[in-house]
């Protein structure tokens, strides 16, 4: 399958090719060579490409910024997807869109499913949930893939814990805020199957279990072999510019239905992960 890749440089579109370069054929983009927001641009890439589905990993990612830049997120997250969303319906291709868990308020009580309200806190989360329905307006072939708490290859939690271990002698990590680490290698082995379907709709992709920011952090340390101490602190203690839901666990419900679930427990993913580091 010919494949256009957004946003192929961040941690998500990096295991997309480390994945799946060697049996499709992967057409790797990001800001440099197609700025999803210039509609121009994505139509003449589509021209030349004429791929047969998308995965759109290119976002507006920066949460905390986000809330000081609404325009700049809106037209990353959403007029980019309405573009890409448009040259598929014209090039009858498919697209995967990777959603976040922050479209949740937080306010549930058991993991989410895909067909519970949303109602998001932060611009960011907005922003995302105003790509997902403009996809969904636009192009019947969409595979809408809501993960959480993504690590990879890039800037992510547990690289940013090891080097601040590296730095200080006492870390304070958030203890109330509940979701669930993802490793990308199983999210684009999930978006693998699923291109392989006509089963189009909305899924959450993320790892299985859950963990408060301070649980994560002290299995990653225990994992690595770190030794530091961990204080955990409330959410109060940590003022960022954006409201994150208190819990926003997430059940791959779709999944299960459809073709099977295939992400590790967090933990499990997460050794994983860290064997991968150190090799
Ligand atoms: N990371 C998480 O914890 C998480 C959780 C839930 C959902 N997600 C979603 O998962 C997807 C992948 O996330 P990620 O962690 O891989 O993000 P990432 O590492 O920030 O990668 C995003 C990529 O998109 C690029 N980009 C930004 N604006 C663009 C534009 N106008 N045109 C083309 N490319 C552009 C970025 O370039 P620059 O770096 O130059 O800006 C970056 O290379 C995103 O849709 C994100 O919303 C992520």
């Amino acid at each position: 399958m010919k494949i256009l890749v957004t946003g192929a440089k961040g941690q998500l579109g990096q295991e997309i090719s480390r994945q799946m370069d060697a049996d499709q054929q992967l057409i790797l983009t990001d800001i440099d060579n197609l700025d999803i927001t210039n509609q121009d641009k994505v139509r003449s890439v589509f021209q030349e490409v004429k791929p047969q589905a998308v995965i759109h990993c290119a976002a507006y990612t920066n949460v905390d910024g986000a809330e000081q830049d609404f325009d700049g997120a809106y037209k990353v997250n959403v007029i980019g997807s309405q573009n890409l969303a448009s040259q598929c319906l014209e090039h009858h291709a498919r697209m995967v869109y990777i959603s976040t868990d922050y479209v949740f308020d937080g306010q549930g009580t058991r993991p989410y499913r895909e067909f519970d309200p949303t109602n998001p806190l932060s611009v960011y989360g907005k922003t995302k949930l105003y790509g997902e329905n403009i996809i969904r307006e636009i192009l019947g072939r969409h595979y809408i893939v809501r993960t959480s708490w993504l690590y990879g290859d890039g800037h992510n939690f547990v690289r940013t814990m090891l080097r601040l271990a590296k730095e200080k002698k006492q870390l304070r990590v958030v203890s109330d805020q509940i979701g669930s680490p993802t490793n990308s290698k199983d999210l684009v082995w999930a978006i693998r199957q699923l291109l392989l379907t006509d089963a189009y709709g909305v899924y959450h992709g993320s790892g299985n279990g859950a963990c408060s920011w301070y649980e994560f952090a002290v299995k990653i340390f225990a994992f690595a072999g770190v030794n530091i101490a961990v204080e955990p602190i409330t959410t109060g203690e940590y003022l960022l510019p954006a409201t994150r839901p208190a819990y926003s666990v997430m059940e791959n419900y779709m999944l299960k239905m459809a073709q099977g679930d295939p992400f590790r427990l967090w933990e499990e993913a997460l050794e994983d992960y860290l064997c991968d580091l150190n090799s």
